[in-house]
C-alpha cells in the first residue's frame, strides 16, 4: 500500500520526504491552518520540497460551484500538473469532480464516511476517494470495514478510482487497512513514525554494535576494504 504525508509542517515534509518512502502530501484547511502564515508561499514552499513529480493533495475552500472550479483551475495552474484537488462529498462536490474529471483534473473526494459516498464519488470520476478511518471508528462505525468495502466496491466494478484511506490515529489502522485491501493511506507525522520505530530495533543494533567493537574494535567492513586496496 502506497504511502503520502498528512501534514503542512515543513520541517516534518522535509524529513519524511528525505527519509521514508513517501509519495507525496496531504493537506486539508485545518492542516493547513495549524501552520499559519502565508497559505500561499506555504504550499509553494511544499511543492518545492518534494518535487513536481510526487503528489500534492490541497483541498477547495469554495463553496459554490462556479467558484469551485475557478479555484480548482488556479491551483493546478499554481502547483502543478500533480496536484490533486480535494473536493468533500457533497452533491456541489459530486457535480464539480464530474465537471473537472472529465477534463483532465486530478480529484480526491474527501470526508467519506460511508460506502454509498465513496461509490458515487468513483463514478463522478474521482482519482481517488479518502474514507476517514478513525472519525469513523469514534461515532461507533468501522472504519477499517468501510475502507475495505470501499476498495471491494471499485474492484469488483473496475474502476480506476483509488481509495486513499485517511484520519489516522494509530499505526495498526494503518496496517489493517493496507490487509483489507486499500491502495494507499495518508498518515499524520507521528503514526508514521510509530509505523517504523521499534524498542527491540533498537537493542538490536546496540548488541551487534558492542559485539562488533568487542572482537575487532573500531574499524567497520568499508575501512577494511578501503586499508585492503592500498
Ligand atoms: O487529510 C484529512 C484526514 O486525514 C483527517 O484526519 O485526524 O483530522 O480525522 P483527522
Amino acid at each position: 500500500m502506497r504511502l503520502l504525508l498528512d501534514t503542512a509542517n515543513l520541517s516534518d515534509i522535509r524529513y519524511f520526504n528525505e527519509y521514508y518512502p513517501i509519495e507525496g502530501v496531504t493537506t486539508n484547511p485545518t492542516i493547513l491552518s495549524a501552520e499559519g502564515g502565508n497559505v500561499l508561499e506555504l504550499l509553494s514552499e511544499i511543492r518545492a520540497i518534494i518535487g513536481w513529480d510526487k503528489e500534492l493533495h490541497v483541498q477547495v475552500t469554495e463553496k459554490d460551484f462556479d467558484r469551485i472550479i475557478e479555484e480548482a483551475i488556479a491551483l493546478v495552474s499554481f502547483l502543478g500538473e500533480n496536484t490533486y484537488v480535494k473536493i468533500p462529498a457533497t452533491d456541489v462536490g459530486l457535480k464539480a469532480t464530474k465537471y473537472l474529471s472529465k477534463r483532465g483534473y486530478k480529484i480526491t473526494v474527501t470526508a467519506i464516511l460511508s460506502e454509498a459516498q465513496g461509490m458515487l464519488a468513483a463514478n463522478a470520476g474521482a482519482s481517488y476517494v479518502a474514507p476517514y478511518v478513525s472519525r469513523l471508528d469514534n461515532l461507533c462505525a468501522d472504519g477499517v470495514g468501510t475502507v475495505k468495502q470501499i476498495s471491494d466496491i471499485l474492484s469488483f466494478s473496475g474502476q480506476k478510482t483509488q481509495v486513499l484511506a485517511a484520519s489516522f490515529k494509530t499505526a495498526k489502522e494503518v496496517l489493517d487497512v493496507a490487509a483489507a485491501g486499500c491502495h494507499c493511506a495518508t498518515v499524520g507525522s507521528s503514526v508514521m513514525k510509530n509505523l517504523l520505530s521499534h524498542t527491540t530495533t533498537d537493542t538490536s543494533i546496540a548488541r551487534f554494535d558492542s559485539d562488533w567493537k568487542q572482537a575487532f574494535g573500531d574499524v567497520t567492513i568499508l575501512s577494511l576494504l578501503n586499508e585492503g586496496k592500498k
